[in-house]
């Protein structure tokens, strides 16, 4: 199908362009990463537990900061500087959000995310509250597998200032909350322990374990979609669509791939006039993945294509 031959080269060939320049890796990591958090000891200790406050920009990108360098050695022997670390993706793409201005309050009431309060991560926003469990889950996984060097409940992350009751504070509180979530976490972690580990069979695992976190939390937050322009809550719907794709063609999430692969993602929320392939202020591989992303979204919704692929999986 020409469909899936245009995807595979919107994976592999179309984005190699930039690869040249990614070789500078301060320029590759996402934003704030050298001063968000190293290690576990720069968050609040209290009676030996860590407190850490995931709707801070710094404090939810040092979660990732710490997973990367605590899982780095499981990567060795797969290229240099971590580069090939399959857990790239998540921390890139939390940088994406905030560089774009994704992680603000969209409804406009509180400055959470603005010049007066940049690093505040709002709660009212749909792409802040995914993110959270790609974040949190992943996170608390890796400390319950032993990978981080902690006791599990040693972990207690603060909740947003209104919504307490959906999000999971500890590992404990995930795992009666989302237990098929967890156990996927558990399996990529298990498996990136183990003797026998294989970079395609991580991919496998790493991909099941986002995919199922994304689908089994996304209904939660329909409703924020309401704070958005149209342009903007398709993009976020057909999102969870290209995130299917990617896990499908088993996309390597590791460092340059995704950075570069991040350069065609709308650099700031849609307005309502947003219309690709013609926004003014975005480069043209912008607009061009932006109308690819419309289409197979389209195209999926007509033909239920996730539908049907989901079920030869
Ligand atoms: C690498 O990128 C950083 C951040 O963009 C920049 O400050 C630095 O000068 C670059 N280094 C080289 C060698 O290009
Ligand atoms: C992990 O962090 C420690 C402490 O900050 C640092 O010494 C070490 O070099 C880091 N390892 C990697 C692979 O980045």
């Amino acid at each position: 199908m020409a469909f899936f031959s245009l995807w595979a080269c919107v994976l592999v060939g179309c984005f190699s362009a930039s690869l040249a320049e990614a070789l500078n890796l301060s320029a590759v990591y996402p934003p704030l990463w050298d001063e968000s958090p190293g290690q576990l000891s720069d968050y609040r200790v209290e009676n030996r537990k860590y407190i850490i406050d995931p709707w801070i920009y710094l404090e939810r990108m040092g979660m990732y900061r710490i997973l990367l360098n605590k899982t780095a050695k499981y990567f060795e022997t797969y290229g240099p500087e971590n580069e090939q670390n399959t857990l790239w993706g998540l921390p890139l793409q939390h940088g994406w959000q905030y560089g774009s201005g994704r992680l603000a309050d969209p409804t406009g009431r509180t400055d959470c995310g603005y010049e007066s309060n940049p690093f505040c991560i709002s709660e009212e926003s749909w792409w802040a509250d995914l993110n959270y469990f790609l974040c949190v889950l992943p996170f608390l996984s890796a400390v319950d597998s032993g990978i981080m060097g902690i006791q599990p409940d040693q972990v207690i992350l603060l909740p947003p200032p209104t919504s307490q009751t959906k999000f999971c504070l500890t590992v404990s509180s995930c795992w009666s909350s989302y237990p098929e979530l967890m156990k996927k976490w558990n399996t990529f972690y298990q498996h990136l322990k183990s003797d026998c580990r294989n970079f395609d069979g991580l991919l496998v695992d790493l991909w099941a374990a986002h995919t199922s976190t994304l689908f089994a939390t996304s209904k939660y937050f329909e409703d924020r979609f309401d704070n958005y322009a149209v342009p903007e809550t398709n993009f976020g719907k057909a999102w969870i669509v290209v995130v299917e794709y990617l896990a499908i063609y088993k996309f390597p999430t590791v460092l340059h791939k995704v950075y570069a692969f991040q350069k065609g993602l709308p650099p700031r929320l849609l307005a309502t006039d947003d219309k690709a392939p013609f926004i003014s202020d975005f480069t043209d591989l912008q607009n061009m993945l932006l109308s690819f992303v419309n289409i197979l979204y389209c195209v999926n919704s007509k033909a239920g294509l996730i539908q049907t692929l989901d079920s030869l999986k």
